[in-house]
């Protein structure tokens, strides 16, 4: 279980930040690549747009990008630490505004002007109410032909895989021998279990919205455990109501890997001599 309590806890004070969120970039060769690679080519339809709301933007390692894609910048997190790190690090930009919030209201951004909600990498320890609050509140925020991007769990499917291993009264030597071998998922990432894509999408039609995309993702894990989802969504009789598509993406690890190969030939920093 993944409560607002337990992320405050976590990110305004266990947390060091000492790398600002980039040590979760590793895996494609720093956020340069992760962006570019494999965030920007999901996103570029959306952007840029007047109004960007990101939720939980940490120490801004997406904030540094999209703050370039909008004229006004609202970020809301629930952790004073993160929100005051963003505003010492983007003193430069009068683009932006900063909110601690709760942990679910949306109250401080203002109806039917945002363009792009924006969360990645984030929300995906969001359980189910946390998630209703704010696809409830998106529906009053976004604009006539405003998108919504998440990043959110879908560890909910797994439930039963994730409960067998902790719950089995097998000798914790031999299940850690299998970990260490990878034949069983080690972590579950403190992805929340309360969530899934499914869930996300009847969220969204409660809501009165409509479900542009799915793409289910595997996220330091197996091909065959898409514990994340991407969902995208906007009001109904938007621009870009349609049929709503699904992508079960086994490769989304491989992706990252192919990127980071990259980032040795085009990353920032790429080609510097040491010493
Ligand atoms: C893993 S960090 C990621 C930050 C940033 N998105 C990034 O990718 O670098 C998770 C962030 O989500 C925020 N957070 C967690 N639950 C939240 C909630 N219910 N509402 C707002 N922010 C939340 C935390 O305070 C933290 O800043």
């Amino acid at each position: 279980m993944a409560t607002i309590k337990e992320n405050k806890a976590f990110w305004d004070g266990d947390y060091d930040w000492m790398e600002e969120g980039h040590e979760w970039s590793r895996a494609w060769g720093g956020a340069d690549m992760q962006w570019h690679g494999t965030i920007m080519p999901r996103l570029h339809r959306y952007v840029p747009v007047n109004t960007v709301l990101e939720i939980a933007p940490g120490f801004g390692r997406w904030t540094n990008y999209l703050k370039d894609l909008c004229n006004r910048l609202i970020l809301v997190d629930l952790s004073k630490k993160c929100i005051d790190g963003c505003r010492k690090k983007f003193s430069a930009y009068s683009n932006i505004e900063y909110h601690v919030n709760d942990g679910s209201s949306l109250a401080m951004v203002p109806d039917e002007e945002v363009d792009l909600v924006f969360s990645f990498d984030s929300l995906v320890h969001a359980e189910r109410d946390v998630m209703e609050s704010y696809v409830k509140q998106i529906a009053q925020k976004l604009s006539k032909d405003g998108v919504a991007f998440i990043h959110h769990s879908n560890i909910g499917e797994y439930k039963s895989y994730y409960r067998f291993w902790e719950s089995t009264l097998w000798p914790k030597s031999i299940i850690e021998w299998f970990k260490e071998k990878n034949w069983i998922e080690p972590y579950d990432h403190w992805r929340a279990f309360s969530m899934t894509g499914r869930l996300m999408e009847k969220m969204i039609k409660d809501a009165g919205l409509f479900c542009m995309t799915q793409e289910y993702i595997n996220w330091g894990t197996k091909p065959n455990h898409l514990i994340d989802c991407i969902t995208v969504f906007s009001k109904r009789g938007s621009k870009w109501e349609g049929n709503t598509r699904r992508l079960y993406n086994r490769n989304f690890m491989k992706e990252a890997g192919l990127i980071s190969e990259l980032s040795k030939l085009y990353g920032v920093g790429a080609g510097k001599k040491r010493g």
